[in-house]
This record gives C-alpha cells, structure tokens and sequence, in this order.
C-alpha cells in the first residue's frame, strides 16, 4: 500500500472517530450533516453503515443476489419477503456482507486499495442462521413485503458497521410529502449510492401507476437514482436541540414501476416496529 493511501486511513479513521465521540449517546442511525447537502450520489465508505449485501450460494462459492440488508439489531438485519423467496428453509443458503462499499470487493481482506491510493476495509461476510419472514407476507399481494435474518454471529460493530434508528424521536403525522434519504447498491454502479425521494398520496400512486400500493406500503419519486435493488431503506432524520443527530428507519424498497417517470414502492416499517423488536430482541433501538 502507498504512504498517500496509508495517510488517507489515517485521516479517515480521525475524522469518523472524532465524530463518533460527539455521537456516543446515539449508538444507531450515524449521522453527518455536512454529508447531508452534498449533491454526491455515491456515499462516502462509512456513510449509511447499516446497509450490505444478500449473497446466495452458489456451489461453492456465494454470488451477489441483487438485494440490500439492513442492520436493525446485534444480530439482525432486514430485507424484504421476495428476496429470501422459497429459502426459509435452507437460511444456509444465503450470506450478507456488511461494510461494504463496492459490490465487486471480496471479503478477507483488511483494506482494499485503488489504483489512486484511495483504500476502503473489506466486506465482511456473515452467514444467516434464520429466515423469518412477516407472517402475513403474501407473494400474490406483495402485502409485508419484509423479512428479518438472523446472523450466525453478533455483528462486529465498527465505524463502517452500524444499525439504523428503527424509531423516529418525535412521529411525523404522516410520511406524505416528506423528503426522505434513501441509499443502497444498484445496477447501474458497484458503489454505494444515495438519493433522495419525496413520498406521493396513495391517490396520485393509484393514478399514475395504475396500481395501487398494497395496505401498508406507499410510494416516492426518487430525484436522481432509479435502478436500487430491493431493500434499499428510506430514512428519516431525528432533529434534536435543532441538530440533525440520526438517521431513521422510513421503508424499505419492494418495488418500482416506470411508467415514464419511475415510481417507488416503500413497504412502511411504522406498522412493523413491534414485530420487527419482537423478533430482534431489542428493547428498543
Ligand atoms: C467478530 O469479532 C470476534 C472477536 O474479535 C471474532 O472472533 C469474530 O470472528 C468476528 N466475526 C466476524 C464475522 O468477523
């Protein structure tokens, strides 16, 4: 590795440890606002650290499934119902990398390095011991289109692995019309990606899409990024003493539709938040 890449760490790891220490009393939902008003559309590596990868095995080997995790406990992590489709038997089956910013990166290595100097930690990679999927899921209705997996191990929490709020610190009345965040990996880049999407009516998705959301999930208009694979969450930020501190779970992709203008289908995760503690055994988040 080159001495430029090796100071480039360096900075890195000072600038995320010094701001984890003005984040001790929040230990989900990483937040920096001066990553908040960038017009990027690629995240910077420990940007939105609770979102990885399905795997599914192949052989011997285990090939991107096209789908985003989410960290939401010690253990667990969410995805929806069709990504883990006819595999609850056989959890497996499937993996999850987690600190993960380019899809094409391998876990095992410690840092992997450009061409540029420019070096990022290596995905590591967690085995799924069980599947469950919402017990009202319904693959006909894509009703709770959502699922939980349970690691084989407790995650290994770093500056790059971190869950996401599952409770906003004050409820919005509604998510119409909200500007939300919203990040994952795509088709359309290895990396990382981050968007914004502004939540529609019921009424306009109906009209626009001719298809209404089922109960429970609801639709946004993304400004740039159209092509995020499943799973991609949607999040709010908790503002507290006038600063914006973290980041909150909103939805989780289920769907899109392009009807010229591409459409986003949100399964809502309000109506799931006790299930979602139920089954990750934490208090709260
Ligand atoms: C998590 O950390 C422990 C202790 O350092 C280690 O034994 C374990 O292998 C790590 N888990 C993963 C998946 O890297």
């Amino acid at each position: 590795m080159s001495a430029l890449g090796n100071l480039i760490i360096m900075l890195i790891l000072s600038v995320l440890n010094g701001n984890c220490a003005a984040e001790a009393e929040t230990n989900c939902g990483k937040l920096e606002e001066r990553l908040l008003y960038r017009k990027d559309i690629v995240t910077e590596p420990a940007e939105y650290p609770w979102i990885g990868l399905l795997f599914q095995r192949k052989g011997q080997k285990f090939r991107n499934a096209g789908c985003n995790v989410v960290i939401v406990g010690e253990s667990h992590v969410l995805t929806t119902a069709s990504c883990v489709q006819g595999l609850n038997t056989q959890p497996g089956s499937i993996a999850v990398r987690l600190g993960i910013w380019d899809e094409t990166h391998q876990p095992g290595e410690p840092y992997i390095c450009n061409d540029k100097g420019f070096c990022v930690p290596g995905p590591v990679q967690y085995l799924v011991d069980a599947i469950t999927v919402h017990p009202l899921a319904d693959k006909d209705t894509g009703i709770n289109d959502i699922a939980i997996l349970q690691l084989s191990q407790r995650i290994n929490m770093t500056t790059y692995i971190q869950p996401v709020c599952l409770q906003p610190t004050l409820e919005p009345a509604s998510w119409t019309s909200m500007d939300f965040h919203y990040g994952g990996f795509e088709e359309a880049d290895v990396r990382k990606v981050k968007d914004m999407a502004i939540t529609i009516s019921r009424q306009v998705c109906t009209t626009e899409t001719a298809t209404p959301p089922p109960d429970n999930q609801f639709c946004g208009l993304p400004r740039i990024r159209a092509s995020t694979y499943k799973g991609a969450p949607l999040m709010g930020i908790n503002v507290e003493n006038d600063v914006p501190r973290s980041f909150y779970l909103v939805g989780i992709l289920v769907r899109t539709k392009d009807v010229g203008q591409v459409f986003l289908f949100f399964q809502d995760i309000k109506p799931l938040r006790r299930w979602i503690m139920d089954n990750t055994h934490s208090a709260s988040s």
